[in-house]
């Protein structure tokens, strides 16, 4: 029977067991647990409260555990209930009595807190990598189509012309502002809790700073009863993880819808697509239409997270157990979905023709004309009523506004002069010119400070 059941005269359960255990997920934070181990036993013996041949002991067992763990020789036993009981049973195995004194003065409530921070500390650097790595292919794909123009939208209907550049950066931006938010979620994240005990501290004369500094910590949690059960850090990933898969879910539907036949403004490569097993002529942007399905399911663990912590009174309560599964899973995907899209986005081939032939379709200079008239002495209200009957008169001839003769213009508003045959996609676009809009000039200054982001991201 496991060491932690001293008070009770019989096993429990196989079902309670099963019920109970974390071991099946929490193994994951094996090196964490094993580094915040070392991390205590040194401070232990650096207070005089067990001594230097002891810490030694129980620091050489405990890599040789994680040797084990490494190597996939580690036996898992469901029975001790989680990573951190696995760990000090082998302990037991590999070093004898001298195990027991690893777990003076702190509690698997502050162990399991620590441990889910540290591995926390390392994610959420690695996603901040991955949202650098996406961010850079979609300012690569930028750069590389300077010179597209392609149909804006709202309503996902044609809108004006803008630059295929600008629809890049759009994202690039969505993701800066996710980078930051990752940022913010390490701060709350990089706080050590050893030490709170169980849940009111423990009446040994530990050190924490000493631990902090060793594990690489920011700041010491202020309150062992808030400490053991704060959960918020997790709450913030789930958070961060779905609006990012938001971010991409976007993205995603763009491409599906930009892949069609109908529309043919982008290709996906074949590495990145997925074909049907009936219908032997199709494509499928199936990564897409993934990262839009999973989304779903980070949103879950989100509200999943929320929902544990609702009610929960002070201290720790088992359910705090269930804070893993989601997040780890949150993790995965995210990683995964940024991983995949970076490759995705810099493989996938555009379709400069289709996007030029589509930037003036459905009267995407109307707005331009309108302005025009503004500019010759109308009121917009006026130029726009206007450029509403021009339009109708367009679409009722089958005709598009750069097919229209300087006469047909003079049938309308006697403002127009020859100048307004020169109106095109390219002089849309370009008289978008002030910081944000459209322009060459504006998106080529954009570019160069996504570029210099980058930079200092990856630096
Ligand atoms: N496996 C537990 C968890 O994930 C570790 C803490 C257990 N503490 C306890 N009092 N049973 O939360």
């Amino acid at each position: 029977m496991s060491h932690i059941r001293s008070r009770f005269s019989k096993p429990p359960e196989e079902m309670v067991i099963h019920y109970t255990s974390s071991l099946p997920f929490d193994y994951r934070l094996y090196p964490e647990d094993i580094q915040g181990s070392i991390a205590h036993a040194r401070m232990l013996a650096k207070q005089g409260i067990i001594s230097k041949k002891e810490a030694r002991e129980i620091e050489n067992g405990l890599l040789a555990i994680k040797t084990e763990l490494d190597e996939g020789r580690f036996e898992y036993k469901t029975e001790l209930e989680d990573i951190h009981m696995a760990i000090e049973s082998r302990l037991f195995e590999l070093t004898g009595d001298v195990a027991g004194k690893l777990h003076t003065g702190r509690s698997r409530n502050d162990q399991i807190a620590l441990d889910l921070r540290m591995f926390m500390k390392e994610r959420i650097a690695e996603t901040s990598r991955a949202i650098t790595n996406l961010q850079a292919a979609l300012v690569k794909k930028a750069e590389e189509n300077i010179e597209v123009i392609m149909p804006g939208c709202t309503h996902l209907q044609h809108a004006q012309p803008v630059l295929f550049a600008h629809h890049m950066l759009a994202y690039f931006e969505m993701l800066e502002r996710d980078r930051e938010r990752a940022n913010d979620c390490l701060k709350r994240t990089d706080v050590m809790p050893l030490g709170s005990g169980a849940l009111a501290g423990t009446g040994f004369n530990i050190d924490r700073e000493y631990v902090a500094q060793t594990l690489g910590f920011g700041k010491l949690s202020n309150n062992s009863l808030d400490a053991v059960c704060d959960r918020d850090f997790v709450i913030e990933f789930n958070a961060l993880g779905s609006i990012i898969m938001m971010h991409l879910s976007r993205l995603a539907e763009e491409i599906i819808i930009w892949s069609t036949p109908e529309y043919s403004f982008i290709e996906l490569d074949e590495a990145y697509s997925t074909g049907s097993s009936i219908m032997p002529q199709k494509k499928n942007p199936d990564v897409a239409e993934l990262a839009r399905g999973k989304t779903g399911r980070v949103y879950g663990h989100l509200i999943a997270a929320l929902t544990t912590m609702k009610a929960l009174p002070l201290s720790y309560n088992r359910d705090l157990q269930e804070d893993k599964e989601g997040l780890f899973d949150c993790i995965d995907t995210l990683l995964m979905s940024l991983n995949v899209f970076a490759g995705m986005v810099e493989t996938m081939k555009v379709n400069r023709e289709r996007m030029a032939l589509a930037a003036t379709l459905n009267y995407t200079l109307a707005t331009d004309i309108a302005d025009y008239l503004v500019n010759k002495g109308l009121s917009f209200r006026e130029a726009h009523r206007i450029t509403g009957k021009l339009v109708n008169y367009a679409a009722g001839n089958n005709k598009q506004l750069e097919d229209l003769s300087l006469d047909e213009y003079l049938n309308f508003s006697d403002c127009f002069e020859e100048g307004v045959l020169n109106i095109n996609a390219s002089s849309s676009v370009e008289a978008r010119d002030l910081p944000g809009g459209t322009a060459t000039k504006q998106v080529t200054r954009a570019l160069e400070k996504a570029r210099a982001v980058l930079k200092n991201n990856l630096g």
